[in-house]
């Protein structure tokens, strides 16, 4: 079976390293990249990381900035209360050895679209900026791209954020009613989902005993993000949000999806929240809306045997 060639967009956050060391160890990912966005931490903070996470899973794939604000007015600061004040739970600030390279996050997908015809997959885990700009200055992404897989959004399960918003789509509803109208097949992996795919701290630990390098590190992080949850007191443990958006790359078999256009409300009280809207003249969205949570899970949790 070929692998799936992949650029995760992304803003290195807590559950956002999961997602990238996951596609890092998993071998049906051949990862081309990263690209950076604002959202749980300002996009300098998550280019930083995004390169740190790299370094330590022994991995020079290219890490592109992109955008640093949304395409409209700033709904929310970045998540440091949910991802710590670096984006790492409690770890201060890392200092990696590479650079990003000189290309907004947004030319960087598009050329890596153009470069690899119908063959590259867009795991999008972070507020959509970079899609949309992509969308914007080079449209012809839309004849390249194999597919477009986003963490965000909630259909039945009403918000993170707020009572009906998700993070990633509150941080830039615009850039995300760009990327549901744009004519490219779009998965939505959201809250219907990952809040029904949830780790508790033995998870972790259970990390750490497998793989004290990386495992050990995603324990430590995961401390933070288990107190948040726990501070607000809706799931015992995480929901594994960004990892599931990777895993329905490779296995989308253990997705149900609810194929219906997608609106997303723009401004107001419910600013953020995704609609579906049948009569919608704009293309079909598969919005997963049930998973096999326990399969998810435990492959997820496996992939950490393949570290150190
Ligand atoms: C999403 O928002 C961020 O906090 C997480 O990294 C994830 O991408 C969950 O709503
Ligand atoms: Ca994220």
């Amino acid at each position: 079976m070929s692998k799936v060639r992949m650029i995760i967009d992304t803003d290195p956050g807590i559950d956002d390293a999961m997602a990238i060391h996951y596609a890092l160890a998993d071998p049906e990912i051949e990862l081309l990249g990263l690209t950076t966005v604002f959202g749980n931490v300002f996009v300098e903070q998550a280019t930083r990381n995004a390169l740190h996470l790299l370094e330590m899973g022994g991995s020079d794939a290219p890490v592109a900035q992109g955008a640093a604000a949304p395409l409209g007015d700033v709904l929310a600061p970045p998540s440091h209360n949910v991802h710590g004040p670096e984006g790492l739970g409690d770890l201060p600030a890392p200092n990696p050895a590479r650079r990003a390279v000189d290309t907004h996050a947004a030319d960087f997908l598009a050329q890596a679209c153009r470069d690899n015809p119908g063959e590259v997959v867009i795991c999008a885990v972070g507020p959509l900026t970079n899609l949309a700009l992509a969308l914007q200055r080079s449209p012809d992404i839309v004849q390249h791209v194999k597919k477009v897989v986003i963490m965000g959004g909630s259909v039945y399960e009403g918000g993170n954020v707020t009572d009906h918003a998700e993070a990633n789509i509150y941080h830039d509803p615009h850039a995300a009613a760009q990327v549901f109208a744009a004519n490219w097949p779009v998965m939505m992996v959201g809250l219907d989902v990952t809040h029904r795919i949830t780790c508790v701290a033995e998870d972790f630990t259970d990390l750490a005993i497998a793989s004290p390098r990386i495992g050990g590190f995603i324990e430590q992080i995961s401390q933070f993000y288990l107190d948040f949850y726990r501070s607000v007191g809706k799931l015992n443990g995480c929901g594994l949000h960004d990892p599931a958006a990777v895993i329905a790359c490779t296995r989308p078999a253990w997705f149900e999806v609810e194929s219906l256009p997608l609106r997303v409300v723009l401004s107001g009280p419910e600013a953020g929240r995704t609609l579906p809207d049948p009569d919608a003249d704009t293309p079909l969205i598969e919005i997963c809306t049930r998973v096999s949570a326990d399969a998810v899970k435990a492959h997820f949790l496996q992939m950490y045997d393949r570290w150190d």
